[in-house]
């Protein structure tokens, strides 16, 4: 993690796991213009809902603060099923006033250092909307790949948009 940690550092901040404390802070960004239509938020959702997923959420959920606000969040999700307890799920979301500064690549590499080294996952896998380039470059430039087209999966906007899938294969 320290490569994901010195990334941080240059905006000022540190990557650590989230608590519950962390709530307010992750419901604003769930729902801010500039994340929500790139993930699967909603206006309504309750500053409740989040603190009940990161109670909820036994696995690695990991954030990044700075100064002292939570302004990223990302984690990884192992399926219930034993049989598939060597994958997982990836999100992810940035403050909108901090993107583009190496947050995400921090949290993904602080990820991706559990799913390799302590876990040593073999299949590590997201989806994303075919149009969110930023997303789709962050996630090529660390090996994931293009598994195919998900059409019409989500509602974005009002419209039914495609997702890609995206995957990366461990050792
Ligand atoms: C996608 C997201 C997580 C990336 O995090 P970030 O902190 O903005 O990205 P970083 O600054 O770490 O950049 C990582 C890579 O993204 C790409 N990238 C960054 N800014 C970009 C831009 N303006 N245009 C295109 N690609 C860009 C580059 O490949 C960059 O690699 P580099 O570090 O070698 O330059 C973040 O922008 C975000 O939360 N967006 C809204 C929510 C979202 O889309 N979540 C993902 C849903 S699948």
């Amino acid at each position: 993690m320290a490569k994901a940690d010195e990334s941080v550092r240059n905006g000022g901040g540190t990557i650590r796991p989230a608590r519950i404390e962390d709530a307010r802070d992750v419901h604003a960004l769930r729902v801010m213009e500039g994340v929500r239509e790139t993930i699967l938020a909603l206006p309504s959702e309750r500053v409740s809902d989040t603190e009940e997923f990161i109670r909820s959420t036994k696995e690695h959920l990991m954030v990044a603060e700075v100064d002292g606000r939570v302004v990223g969040m990302a984690g990884l999700v192992i399926p219930f099923m034993a049989r598939q307890r060597h994958t997982a799920g990836v999100g992810i979301m940035v403050h909108a006033d901090h993107q583009g500064r190496g947050i995400g690549r921090a949290l993904m590499e602080s990820l991706l250092d559990i799913a390799d080294n302590w876990l040593m996952l073999k299949r590590v896998e997201l989806s994303v909307f075919t149009d969110n380039e930023r997303a789709v470059r962050l996630y090529e430039s660390l090996g994931f790949v293009v598994e195919g087209t998900k059409r019409y999966a989500a509602v974005k906007n009002g419209v039914h948009a495609d997702e890609y899938l995206m995957a990366r294969y461990g050792k």
